[in-house]
């Protein structure tokens, strides 16, 4: 610590105004002002503060040689010091205003000053932008959090919480919680498990979401339920993804699929205008298939174009193999790239398996005629970037067709990224939603050779593909459905399983024996027999939302108090060892460490 000054108390004040309210139209009045020192600039016989709260910040000068000695005492003052300070306000002369910020045309002239706490030289300053390791950022989040970037997050993640409230409660949504104290749910995650001191080795599991409980309310009556809600899931973490996040959760008794979109397209309406945007509805939908055929992937970003196939434009030429597709790629205002350049695009491709081919220009004058066709079928204008990919030489049947689609959307990506200086494309306030509706039901799993459900156990069936449920697992498909934004999934969700027969053959499709099924679900099962209505949600990822709506590229930026990419909280060090006595009492031993 610096060397103590005198502090005052709090005591009876009261301050006036914030730091940003104060305008000319004030001048003259008595105003009491509270804050931090934000900057201090000393010249000599006059010091100038500029004094920050939540609401802005406020010049206040001390003049020396006045009855009150104010200038002496604030000569002690420093960085983030926490200050209470009166006087009169006065209009500031044309050539000191200041226009940088809101009250910049007056200024409080100090007749008392209050020091209400001092601080020790803060780790970095509290600037727009600063020059330090996240790390050192998480350590001192207190601190970071004062910086007017951080305070703008979090207060745009509070009012579009609060919207979030209003436009459900307005639409008769009733916010119901659910307990965190509760059974493993079926998410796809690790759960996080709680130990139960009076029940020794049986365990609690933090929720990866409500599932089950939003389904309960509905089998209880309760009809249109809602919650902004902490959801806990140990997976590998990615910038948009936290191991404990808040969903905006809600379920519906009696929707099509329909009806989802009609409670969130508004929702979502109103939230982008909280901060300051228009987003037009109702938005554009593509089918899963749709989506995988002309973007490679389920989270399309519809700022870059999509792809196309060609290969019938260049029959018997073995730019692919027969039966997969050739696909264009444009990325549009990306002009003339060098040799290295079109080597790193080429060398992308090859890693995934594609044949990329980059020279334009010898295809075209090798295939004439079909690079016309292409260009005509893709749009493609001189300066944009076009490439094609394929994969000649695969042995038959070895790789699945949506496998080489799923490269050349990354590599879409990948190079609609690299040259984004380019082209400008990925304007991150160019909101593009969409839907992404007829999901798989079941994916695959080579490692465990079964079949997963590919949203979550509890979802429809297509009423046509239900007697496929367990002859032809591949091709049913769901009623489920994602909501996207800009190459992110903003939210998930599914029309349930509402009738206990249905719910035992999906079961059984997964793998799932009688008794496993009734050991981990049971009471869901039990529910469905007690009259569930036909019921159906989805939950939107409230994190990612204000991060895209913040202007974002982190979802650590908009949460006050995140984990590191480790899961570790660097501020108040957890998760940490804790004593043997604890241990003891939980009937728990440790075997190794960390
Ligand atoms: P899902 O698992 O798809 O669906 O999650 C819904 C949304 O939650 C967000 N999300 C995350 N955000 C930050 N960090 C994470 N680790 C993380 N995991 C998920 C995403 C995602 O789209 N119960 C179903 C919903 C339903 O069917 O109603 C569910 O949880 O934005």
């Amino acid at each position: 610590m610096p060397e103590s000054v005198p502090l005052d108390f709090l005591g009876e004040l009261r301050r006036t105004h914030t730091c940003g309210q104060l305008r000319a139209s004030d001048a003259g009045s008595r105003v009491l002002l509270m804050g931090w020192v934000h900057r201090r600039r000393d010249l000599g016989g006059v010091i100038f503060i500029h004094l920050r709260d939540r609401d802005g910040v406020t010049q206040a000068v001390f003049h020396a040689g006045t009855e009150s000695k104010v200038h002496e005492k604030a000569e002690l003052l420093r960085s983030e010091y926490v200050i209470a300070v009166e006087g009169i306000l006065q209009k500031r002369t044309p050539e000191t205003v200041n226009s940088a910020i809101e009250t910049g045309e007056v200024e409080v002239v100090a007749e008392k000053l209050w020091i209400l706490n001092e601080s020790r030289t803060p780790p970095f300053p509290m600037e727009e932008t600063v020059d330090v390791s996240e790390d050192v950022r998480l350590k001192y989040r207190y601190v970071d959090l004062r910086r007017p970037h951080m305070q703008r997050n979090i207060i745009l993640r509070s009012k579009i919480a609060f919207a979030v409230r209003e436009a459900l409660n307005s639409m008769g949504f009733l916010e119901i919680e659910t307990p965190f104290m509760t059974r493993s749910t079926p998410e796809g995650a690790r759960d996080y498990l709680v130990p139960s001191r009076v029940q020794r080795g049986h365990f609690y599991a933090l929720p990866q979401s409500p599932q089950i409980f939003k389904q309960l309310l509905m089998v209880s009556g309760f009809e249109k339920y809602f919650q902004i809600v902490r959801c806990f899931r140990d997976e590998d973490l990615r910038a948009d993804r936290q191991p404990e996040f808040t969903q905006i959760d809600l379920e519906m008794s009696f929707p099509q699929e329909e009806q989802i979109f009609e409670v969130i397209e508004p929702l979502v309406k109103r939230v982008c205008a909280v901060a300051g945007y228009d987003v037009q509805f109702p938005l554009p939908r593509l089918t899963y298939r749709e989506a995988m055929r002309s973007y490679g992937i389920d989270k399309p970003d519809l700022r870059i174009p999509p792809f196309h196939t060609v290969e019938d434009l260049f029959p018997g030429a073995s730019l692919t193999t027969e039966g997969l597709p050739l696909v264009a790629i444009r990325i549009p205002k990306t002009g003339a790239l060098s040799r290295k350049e079109r080597d790193e695009l080429k060398a992308f491709g090859t890693e995934r398996g594609l044949r990329v081919y980059d020279d334009v220009k010898r295809l075209e004058r090798d295939f004439p005629e079909p690079m016309a066709a292409v260009r005509e079928r893709t749009g493609a204008a001189e300066d944009d970037l076009l490439l094609l990919a394929g994969w000649p030489g695969a042995p038959k049947g070895q790789r699945p067709i949506d496998a080489v689609f799923m490269a050349c959307g990354q590599l879409r990506l990948y190079a609609a990224q690299k040259y984004n200086d380019r082209h400008g494309l990925l304007d991150p306030t160019n909101f593009q939603f969409l839907w992404v509706v007829d999901f798989p039901m079941f994916e695959w799993n080579e490692d465990e050779k079964r079949w997963d459900a590919a949203h979550h156990p509890f979802t429809s069936v297509m009423d046509e593909d239900i007697d496929k449920l367990t002859t032809d697992p591949a091709n049913c498909r769901a009623k489920s459905y994602d909501l996207v934004l800009n190459g992110v999934e903003l939210g998930s969700g599914s029309i349930r399983i509402h009738r206990r027969d249905v719910q035992s053959k999906v079961f059984e499709a997964l793998g799932f024996t009688d008794e496993e099924a009734r050991r981990r679900f049971g009471f869901l099962l039990d529910a469905l027999e007690y009259g569930a209505p036909p019921h159906g949600g989805i939950a939107l990822g409230l994190d990612r939302l204000v991060m895209i709506l913040a202007g974002e590229t982190s979802i650590r930026d908009v949460i006050p108090f995140p984990k590191t990419a480790r899961g570790t909280d660097l501020m108040c060090d957890a998760p940490s060892p804790v004593p043997e006595h604890q241990l003891r009492e939980l009937g728990i031993k440790v075997v190794g460490g960390a």
